[in-house]
């Protein structure tokens, strides 16, 4: 078996922001567009009225209204996506194109069949296949997409910023195209950010989910934190909720760095001195009592250095089996983002154990919030 060398200490005292942190990609502040119009065949109770965001990079800057007007008109879609037709005619005429320069499987497919739901055409593109094996260029190749009259583009990219790069370009020619972030680098994935907040909060009230009901819940979230943009984008929507988030990995995965990252960010946006973020070196206290428990793939894709002794190790430690998860509330419940690899980061058997496991329903929601994430950003270009 491979050598421990991971710490047993805590990192980080309660509230303790004393770290400065260089940002992943530099950030501008999303332009605004005037208040969309309310969709002439919306389901009802649409609050589109309370929307003016043009492009969706992050979730850094949402603010609690953006938070309810998403789960809201995602619980919306979600009742269409019961009916027996399960088609609204709200976007139709326009164009959503899925920019995949990096893999998926579910982010994909489901922001191709919640615009299909919305009666939009799609046009999926992916890398390997695409003229950039020719040495076509990604702006190069966005603007081939907006010269077909694409309206939104769902962007995916391995690197950081690129979707932000994309949406400064659309906004440079003035073409009114919307932008929203699939997943770039170990940045942000705020679709899956919010896919998890509904799933979430529908569990808790599933005909009002909003936001304040994770005040005080506690959620661990466990694994590759230092490669997670599904990580990065679930800190600001919880802290956001007012949940206290423990954050638990081995300090290679989860640096001081991350902690002045998130240190600095908290303060730029003045979130209160109640101490709400945790970092955890050891599993335990992270699980301690834990409502919720969210884990996440080891991303050896993005790894740059052998970052641990063994699997099986990194199993034993930070895996989360149902064994563990007696340290959490009786009623905890287990999300992942998917992809899984079994016997890893989660035991086979509590991946598919109804009883404590998330991971099919938030495949699920995620139709829905992103049928509400295109239509709250195409509602106002018809
Ligand atoms: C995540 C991603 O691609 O960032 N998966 C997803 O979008 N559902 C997480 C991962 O790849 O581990």
């Amino acid at each position: 078996m491979g050598k421990r060398i991971w710490g047993q200490g805590e990192l980080g005292a309660r509230g303790k922001t004393c770290f400065k942190f260089s940002p992943l990609v530099p950030l501008s502040p999303c332009p605004l567009v005037s208040p969309a119009p309310s969709a002439p065949h919306s389901p009802k109770s649409m609050p589109t009225n309370t929307w003016n965001r043009h492009h969706i990079l992050s979730l850094a800057d949402f603010t609690t209204t953006e938070y309810d007007t998403v789960l809201q008109t995602a619980a919306s879609f979600q009742e269409v996506l019961s009916r027996r037709t399960k088609k609204v005619p709200t976007l139709q005429g326009q164009v959503v194109a899925n920019l995949f320069f990096e893999s998926s499987t579910r982010t994909r497919s489901s922001f191709e069949l919640a615009a299909k739901r919305l009666s939009a055409d799609t046009l999926n593109f992916a890398a390997a296949t695409s003229s950039m094996t020719k040495g076509e260029t990604i702006l190069d190749t966005a603007k081939t997409y907006l010269a077909m009259g694409t309206d939104i583009m769902v962007v995916r990219h391995r690197e950081a910023g690129v979707p932000n790069a994309i949406a400064a370009e659309m906004d440079r020619l003035g073409v009114g195209v919307s932008v929203l972030n699939a997943g770039d680098g170990q940045h942000e994935h705020p679709s899956q950010g919010l896919l998890d907040l509904f799933t979430l909060c529908t569990l808790i009230d599933p005909a009002s989910p909003r936001l304040e009901l994770l005040k005080g819940k506690k959620i661990a979230i466990v694994g590759d934190i230092l490669h997670s943009r599904v990580a990065r984008s679930n800190i600001w929507s919880l802290i956001a909720s007012g949940a206290e988030v423990h954050l638990a990995a081995p300090p290679t995965l989860l640096p001081k760095l991350f902690a002045e990252y998130i240190s600095e960010e908290l303060g730029v946006r003045n979130y209160s001195p109640t101490p709400q973020l945790f970092l955890h070196w050891q599993l335990e206290p992270a699980l301690q009592n834990a409502d919720f428990v969210m884990t996440l793939r080891l991303q050896k894709e993005r790894m740059t250095a052998h970052l641990l002794p063994s699997l099986r190790e990194y199993h034993q430690l930070f895996g989360i089996t149902r064994t563990k998860l007696q340290l959490c509330k009786p009623n905890v419940k287990v999300l992942h983002p998917g992809p899984v690899n079994r016997g890893v980061e989660i035991s086979s058997e509590l991946m598919d154990d109804p009883e404590f496991s998330l991971i099919q329903s938030q495949v699920t929601s995620g139709v829905a919030v992103r049928m509400a994430l295109l239509y709250l950003l195409g509602s106002g270009k018809t």
